[in-house]
């Protein structure tokens, strides 16, 4: 008997904890272990949040259990849809304290039109002001549900999570059991360097053994298969995995290109492919540069790897006059695109640079496109009219609200450029933190934009330049301008600071000259301390990159747009 199901929450509403859990009480893990066991990643840890999807398989009452978690937050959807691709049902995890948030319902909807089977559960009713039996009331009204059939739980204490594990397998669907030639999907993967690609699959059909010799339809690739394996969280080898089964193929593929997440993996004789995964449009572009252009090479590998395991990723090569050789990067999202950093730093050994990541407008001739986004806001009504008057202010299209539950879901149709900046940080402010958005892209609509191009001593730096709706653009030269300004330290000489925008100049700052002699406050005598401020401004220099002539630290690049 196999169950293959997943959990699916907004953003901390403690899926993790309920997969810790369910660990524990499936004798998994030992009750002596780390908190969220499946999510390990240091820099998931460090902030806080899920970021990759993280499958484990367990042994209960004579089933298979393989639960597959996912993150909460909408820069990270792209894991969340790839695994509901992968299995049969879902719990639907909601937190008593907070109620249905917005990714509560976009996850609910992915589940809904995938015909998956829906549990629904209200979790941390421990918490003493827990709005436990409201919450139960919405979700089952939402999910056109008896109320009896929510699970109350706390993944904290366990109250409730054996049944909510029983109903799993009472109600969740078993997988097609076909036998014949294998057929699997891969749905996720990474790179290990003795090894190869390791490729995470849900096989369709028929048994995969190690040593036998298969093929990767898309990319047209045989290889052997060097060892199969389920998550105990850990890889742990097996003997094979059968038809329904999640669990991992080592390809022992080095060429990383040659294994791609959605592929289908078959026998040598090939055959046709399964449909892959949707692949995700990016909402934010941003450059990638090495700190030191000779590691160009290092870099693009390390994304090529990186790209193995976030499948959301998309790269072209770029030279650029002020930086050299670096990498376009598309992006889901200001998050992403810092996680992404931050990946490349840690897990990848890279040095780099993040340009300020920008909305891609489309040009044809003259004109510009910007995208288009669909945003649900779901926020108590108490909040209502601020959240309105920000979307309005921010160039929103009211499209239709939903006030039959306890919270209040808005629908606005709004440029993506208006919501990437400094939407989410007002909102969580005039909602003191009770609002939540989720969105998609809905299309591209002509608007009156042009380049609002940034130079340094006359100089356009492109990578600090974007494409700007005119209505916005003197409020951004203001900002870009002043906050370059600040980032940019003196130097030997002047440094102007210019936005141009539609054949003038709209904004310009100027750091003033600053001959910087560390040592010039010591007098004599004190040589080991001199010697201590040379190096120290020695070690300040690697840290720089020069743009043009003019040296800016490499943080500046991140806190301009973090800003
Ligand atoms: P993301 O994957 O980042 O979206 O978060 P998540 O949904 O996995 O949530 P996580 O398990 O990280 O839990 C978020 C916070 O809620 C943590 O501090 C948990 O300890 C806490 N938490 C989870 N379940 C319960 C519960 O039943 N009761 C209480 N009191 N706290 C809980």
């Amino acid at each position: 008997m196999i169950r293959n199901f997943a959990i699916i929450a907004h953003i901390d509403h403690g899926k993790s904890t309920l997969a810790d859990r369910f660990m524990e009480l499936t004798h998994t893990i030992s009750g002596l272990h780390d908190e969220q066991m499946l999510d390990r990643n240091p820099i998931s840890r460090e902030r806080g949040i899920t970021i990759k999807l993280a499958p484990v398989t367990m042994k209960y009452k004579g089933a298979t259990l393989n639960l597959i978690d996912t993150p909460g937050h909408v820069d990270f959807s792209y894991e969340v849809e790839r695994t509901l691709d992968s299995v049969e049902g879902v719990i639907l995890l909601v937190d008593a304290t907070q109620g249905m948030q917005a990714q509560t319902l976009a996850h609910a909807y992915k589940a809904v039109n995938l015909g998956l089977t829906i549990i629904a559960a209200v979790n941390k009713i421990d918490v003493p002001h827990a709005k436990t039996d409201e919450t139960v009331a919405a979700l089952a009204s939402f999910l056109g549900i008896p109320q009896e059939s929510v699970h109350r739980i706390s993944a904290k204490t366990g109250q409730g999570v054996q049944e909510l594990l029983d109903a799993v397998i009472e109600t969740i669907p078993q997988p097609e059991l076909s036998e014949g030639d294998p057929c699997a999907r891969i749905f996720d993967s990474y790179y290990d360097a003795y090894r190869g690609v390791v490729a995470f699959v849900r096989v369709v059909e028929g048994t995969i053994k190690q040593g036998m010799q298969l093929k990767l339809i898309g990319t047209d690739t045989q290889f052997e298969v060097s060892e199969v394996g389920v998550f105990l969280p850990d890889l742990s080898a097996c003997e094979s995995l059968g038809p329904g089964s999640i669990g991992y193929i080592v390809t022992n593929q080095k060429d990383i290109r040659s294994v791609r997440v959605g592929d289908t993996i078959r026998t040598k004789q090939g055959g046709a492919a399964l449909e892959g995964f949707r692949i995700p449009t990016p909402m934010v572009y941003a450059s990638v540069f090495p700190t030191d252009p000779v590691d160009f090479p290092l870099l693009k590998k390390a994304i090529d790897k990186l790209i193995l395991n976030d499948a959301s990723l998309q790269y072209e090569s770029l030279y650029s006059a002020s930086f050299g050789a670096g990498c376009k990067v598309g992006f889901l999202g200001l998050l992403h695109a810092d996680v992404t950093r931050e990946r490349l730093e840690r897990e990848f050994g890279q040095n780099v640079i993040l340009t300020p990541p920008h909305v891609a407008f489309k040009e044809e001739g003259t004109m510009f496109y910007e995208p288009i986004v669909r945003l649900t806001v779901v926020t108590p009504p108490s909040y209502m009219g601020n959240v309105m008057q920000l979307c309005e202010d921010s160039r929103g299209l009211f499209e239709a609200m939903d006030n039959t539950h306890s919270h209040i879901v808005l629908t606005y149709k709004i440029p993506l450029a208006e919501i990437v900046t400094t939407f989410f940080d007002t909102l969580k402010s005039i909602t003191s933190g009770y609002a939540s958005v989720d969105w998609e892209l809905i299309g591209y609509e002509a608007v009156d934009a042009s380049e609002l191009q940034i130079r340094l001593n006359n100089e356009p730096v492109l990578e600090f330049s974007e494409i700007v709706v005119r209505e916005r653009a003197q409020k951004r030269a203001n900002h870009i301008t002043k906050r370059l300004k600040e980032l940019i330290p003196r130097q030997q000489y002047d440094v102007r600071i210019q936005a141009y925008y539609q054949g003038r100049i709209i904004a310009s700052e100027r750091v003033a000259p600053f001959r910087k002699d560390v040592t010039a406050k010591l007098y004599g005598g004190d040589r080991t301390r001199k010697d201590k401020l040379l190096d120290k401004q020695k070690e300040g220099k690697k840290r720089l990159k020069y743009v043009g002539k003019v040296s800016i630290p490499k943080e500046a690049f991140g806190k301009l747009w973090t800003s």
